[in-house]
């Protein structure tokens, strides 16, 4: 009896502890990303002469995360900008001391002011074009643009250093999409590269996601919740199909893969054959997303 009890208790262990294992390995599949609002600073003990600058991370969730984090991989943790390696200096070196052939890289200063400074100033140049258009000049502006003005970014007053710490969990690596509870699926489910298509925006597939609330199921109730076609149609570009689960995923994915299939054609036709210029794509036949594991 005791030696049952004692081979419970490791059986119940290994499970434990295999269960553990098991976590802590998809743990390292996801990102936490930062949803809320920021404080930039100088690195510690640099002498400064401008207030921190508040940045609110999760307004600008709408641009790749490309656009900034230019070096990420997509798959490890994102790095902070002034890392060893990267952005490391607050300000560039005088000429005479940087070492020649040495890979040019921008300092802190340069690297916020043109990534942050230069983007409003276009967002502001293309909203004027817009209004511009719009006839009668009664449109109000309906986006902001971002600070472009020393004050805007770096008050006078020194704001207090605020750091949100409000994450979202993002999964990374592939996951399995099914078919919806209440379908008899027909095809084999499809394995999906997630974080493969963070070059391109969130919004891209998560286009009601507003940056900061977790981000929901394509097929939740509300969305593209109905689990049959419309009578007579199975037409993916059918806007009666726009809730259909199948016609979502389809148009969202085979889509894009499609254009971008195509575009690749015309250019090789048209005689470019470097790999580096050819856009690359995502699968378009049934069995190429659709295959038995
Ligand atoms: C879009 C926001 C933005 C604008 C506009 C902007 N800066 Fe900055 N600036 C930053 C960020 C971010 C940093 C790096 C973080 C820090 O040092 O607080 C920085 C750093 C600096 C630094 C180095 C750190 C320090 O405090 O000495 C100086 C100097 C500076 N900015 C001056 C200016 C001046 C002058 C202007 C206007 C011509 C300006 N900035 C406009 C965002 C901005
Ligand atoms: C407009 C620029 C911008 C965009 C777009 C952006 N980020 Fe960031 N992100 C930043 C800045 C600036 C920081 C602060 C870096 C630092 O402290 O050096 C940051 C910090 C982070 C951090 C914390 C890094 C750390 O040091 O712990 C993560 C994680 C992150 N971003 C992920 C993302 C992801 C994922 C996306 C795309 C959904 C994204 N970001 C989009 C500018 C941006
Ligand atoms: C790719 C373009 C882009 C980049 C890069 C970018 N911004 Fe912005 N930023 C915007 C846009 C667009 C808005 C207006 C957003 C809105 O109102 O919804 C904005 C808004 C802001 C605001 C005002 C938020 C508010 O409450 O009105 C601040 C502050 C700001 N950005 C700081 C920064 C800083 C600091 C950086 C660099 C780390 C940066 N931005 C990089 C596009 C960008
Ligand atoms: C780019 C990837 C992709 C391609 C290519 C693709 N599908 Fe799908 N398909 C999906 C996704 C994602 C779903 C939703 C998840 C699921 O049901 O497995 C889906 C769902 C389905 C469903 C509903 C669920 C089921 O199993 O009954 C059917 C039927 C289906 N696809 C048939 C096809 C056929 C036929 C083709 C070729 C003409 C095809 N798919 C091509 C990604 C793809
Ligand atoms: C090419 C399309 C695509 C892009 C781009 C994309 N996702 Fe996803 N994401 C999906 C699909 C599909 C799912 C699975 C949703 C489902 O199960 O219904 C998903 C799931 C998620 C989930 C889990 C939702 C849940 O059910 O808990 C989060 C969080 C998420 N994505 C965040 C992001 C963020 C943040 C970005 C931008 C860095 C991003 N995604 C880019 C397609 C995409
Ligand atoms: C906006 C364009 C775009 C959308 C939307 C998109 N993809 Fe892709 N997909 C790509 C590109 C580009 C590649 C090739 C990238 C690569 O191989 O690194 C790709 C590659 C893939 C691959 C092959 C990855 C590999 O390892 O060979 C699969 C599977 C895939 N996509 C499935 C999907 C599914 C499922 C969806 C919808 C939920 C989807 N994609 C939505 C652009 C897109």
């Amino acid at each position: 009896m005791k030696q049952l009890f004692i081979f419970v208790c490791s059986f119940a262990i290994i499970l434990m502890t295999g269960s553990a294992l098991v976590s802590a390995i998809e743990k390292q599949d996801e990102l936490s990303l930062p949803t809320g609002t920021m404080t930039l600073t100088a690195p510690e003990h640099s002498q400064t002469k401008m207030s921190p600058v508040v940045f609110p991370h999760s307004l600008h969730l709408k641009f790749s995360c490309k656009s900034c984090h230019h070096e990420w991989d997509l798959e490890s943790p994102v790095k902070g900008c002034a890392s060893s390696g990267c952005h490391e200096k607050l300000w560039a070196s005088p000429p005479e001391d940087k070492p020649s052939g040495e890979r040019k890289i921008k300092s802190l200063t340069g690297a916020y002011h043109k990534a942050c400074r230069d983007c409003h100033r276009s967002q502001l140049k293309e909203q004027k074009t817009k209004n511009k258009q719009k006839t009668a000049g009664t449109a109000t502006m309906s986006e902001g643009s971002g600070p472009v003005t020393c004050e805007a970014c770096h008050p006078e007053t020194h704001a207090a250093i605020v750091n949100s710490l409000d994450t979202l969990p993002i999964p990374l690596g592939t996951l399995t999409l099914t078919a919806p509870e209440g379908v008899e699926p027909k095809r084999p489910s499809v394995t999906f590269p997630h974080s493969g298509h963070f070059d391109y925006t969130c919004q891209t597939c998560h286009h009601e996601w507003d940056g900061k609330s977790p981000v929901q199921n394509c097929t939740v109730s509300g969305c593209h919740d109905q689990l049959e076609s419309a009578e007579k149609t199975r037409n993916i570009n059918d806007p009666k199909n726009s809730k259909y689960f199948l016609a979502a995923y389809h148009k969202a994915c085979i889509q894009c893969h499609r254009s971008l299939l195509k575009q690749r054609d015309r250019l090789e036709k048209s005689g470019v054959l470097d790999d580096n210029i050819l856009p690359e794509y995502g699968p378009v036949a049934c069995v190429e997303c659709h295959f038995e594991n």
